[in-house]
């Protein structure tokens, strides 16, 4: 990122400032002491409203922090990013996840065509027009891919889809059997689609699924010509879909410009809009728009993104949290935590500036989380008696989707009594019942689970990630640190697949090797 500063961010002199800050103590919050602390810190953006009163900033530290941005380039940087320029300096790509959620009007023309495409293709399976072979229309989906080309699908497919919608959508990413086995269970070929989501079209898991979803198909129609009606493939890589079997005709098209996880938006988002439709597909796109209108114009004070990544910035690296809770306080955000994992923590889990120095401080925090109440009934103990300090966001949705409205009350209030425990503690006098408080958290309602409320929340944290990366200048959008597992697991796989002597030099993994030999 050429905007960023040529200093460290450990010498800008709002980083200096706030390392004062937190030597002095600055940052407790009291709750109770000032009433218009929610006034100053919470912001509603289209539909979502972002309370992060509970952080532990006060007017003077959140002004370091705007400072901090200022100085770290944060506006130049935004600047590069909408205009393509290669952020992605190690890979020397951009990263224009952006331009798939542009409206019709304002999107290029390639872009729009191939966008038009998969709805289409979406519309057709979705309202029986498609047919497969035997002429019966499509009633099952089953979406393969890992990842970026799995989790925003997922996610936003349990979100968004009502239960039991038609065609059925299943998810097989892992490469353990018993997840393809069961992606495939009961289904007839003549009624399934395979679609294979994989950018590289070369990731293992991706891979050996499709191998299996087609040998699958193959033992059971003894039809190899019919394999283009049932299997498509989201790529970049036409050329190996090729080899696959697929015809180029079946291939929707993906570009070296979306990395994986911020790929949602394009025809990886197939699954969604089969289970959602068209119209809610591009409400979709149409909420992460909004989101980025927002982050490309809004001073940086205002600034959403930019002011959830300065509060990550300030809680890792001045209040000296190791972890982040995502607490999704809404059942059909079940996969959030994952997705923002994946996100957070495939993006700015670095040690080495854009430069190539090392980056001397902490980056991403460990992300990590759950759903609704019952993480209160396993983990929440050690959130508010715990010895680590840890942030978190909490996400929940003024309207239900069912019509349990007792039920959606009792969540909502155990929702804001969580983030209130984390803030404000109990001085109980009785050190066993002592809960210390001052946990920093921040709120995050969406008004309804909508396309559109989903759309901007991803949006959001797209681009809280992409600013915290800037001020510790660190590249989010590649991924090195994945590829060394990944070589280290072929030559095991041929130890126990063939047979042969371990040629593992470590003892464990010879050992280990050698021990699952022998039980077999
Ligand atoms: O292994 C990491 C990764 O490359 C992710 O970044 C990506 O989302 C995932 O694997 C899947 O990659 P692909 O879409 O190329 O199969």
């Amino acid at each position: 990122m050429s905007a960023l500063p040529s200093k460290p961010p450990q010498e800008l002199a709002a980083w200096r400032r706030l390392a004062e800050i937190a030597a002095q103590g600055g940052g407790e919050i009291d709750g109770s002491a000032d009433q218009r602390r929610f006034q100053r810190f919470s912001q509603q953006l289209g539909p979502l409203l972002v309370d992060y009163s509970k952080q532990r900033i006060d007017d003077d530290i959140r002004n370091v922090l705007v400072e901090l941005a200022q100085q770290s380039g944060i506006e130049q940087a935004i600047d590069e990013l909408f205009t393509g320029a290669p952020v992605n300096n190690t890979e020397d790509r951009a990263a224009l996840h952006m331009e798939l959620r542009r409206p019709p009007g304002e999107c290029r023309t390639e872009i729009f065509a191939a966008r038009e495409r998969f709805l289409h293709f979406a519309e057709r399976i979705r309202n029986g027009e498609y047919r497969g072979i035997g002429g019966k229309p499509i009633a099952t989906v089953v979406h393969i891919g890992i990842g970026g080309s799995h989790l925003g699908p997922e996610l936003a497919t349990q979100a968004l889809a009502p239960a039991h919608s038609t065609p059925q959508i299943r998810f097989l990413a892992n490469i353990d059997g018993a997840a393809a086995s069961s992606a495939l269970a009961e289904l007839d070929p003549a009624t399934t689609l395979i679609a294979i989501a994989s950018k590289s079209f070369a990731t293992l898991e991706a891979r050996i699924n499709a191998e299996t979803a087609k040998s699958w198909f193959l033992e059971r129609t003894c039809d190899a010509t019919a394999l283009a009606r049932h299997f498509v493939a989201i790529t970049a890589n036409v050329d190996a879909a090729r080899q696959f079997g697929l015809a180029a005709e079946n291939c929707f098209p993906l570009w070296d410009w979306v990395g994986g996880r911020f790929s949602l938006w394009s025809a990886v988002g197939l699954p969604v809009a089969i289970a959602l439709g068209r119209e809610s597909f591009e409400e979709l796109l149409a909420g992460a728009h909004s989101v980025d209108m927002h982050f490309r114009t809004a001073p940086l004070e205002n600034n959403l993104p930019v002011l959830l990544a300065l509060l990550q910035v300030w809680n890792t690296n001045f209040l000296g949290t190791a972890t982040h809770a995502v607490l999704a306080y809404d059942r059909r955000l079940r996969r959030l935590p994952d997705y923002l994992q994946q996100l957070e923590m495939e993006s700015n889990g670095k040690s080495v500036r854009c430069d190539g120095t090392g980056a001397a401080l902490h980056t991403a925090p460990v992300i990590w989380g759950g759903e609704e109440t019952n993480g209160q009934h396993a983990f929440h103990q050690l959130l508010h008696q715990g010895t680590r300090l840890y942030s978190a966001d909490l996400i929940a949705c003024t309207t239900p989707g069912h019509s349990l409205r007792h039920h959606h009350d009792w969540l909502l209030a155990n929702c804001l009594a969580q983030s209130q425990a984390m803030m404000q503690g109990f001085d109980a006098g009785d050190a066993h019942r002592h809960v210390a408080g001052n946990r920093p958290c921040t709120t995050i309602l969406l008004d309804k689970l909508t396309p559109r409320a989903l759309g901007a929340l991803l949006a959001l944290y797209e681009h809280k990630v992409f600013c915290a990366g800037a001020i510790w200048q660190i590249n989010p959008f590649d991924q090195f640190g994945v590829e060394l597992g990944k070589e280290l697991a072929v030559p095991i796989y041929h130890q126990l697949a063939a047979g042969a002597e371990s040629s593992e030099r470590d003892f464990s993994t010879r050992g280990m090797v050698e021990a699952i030999r022998w039980r077999r």
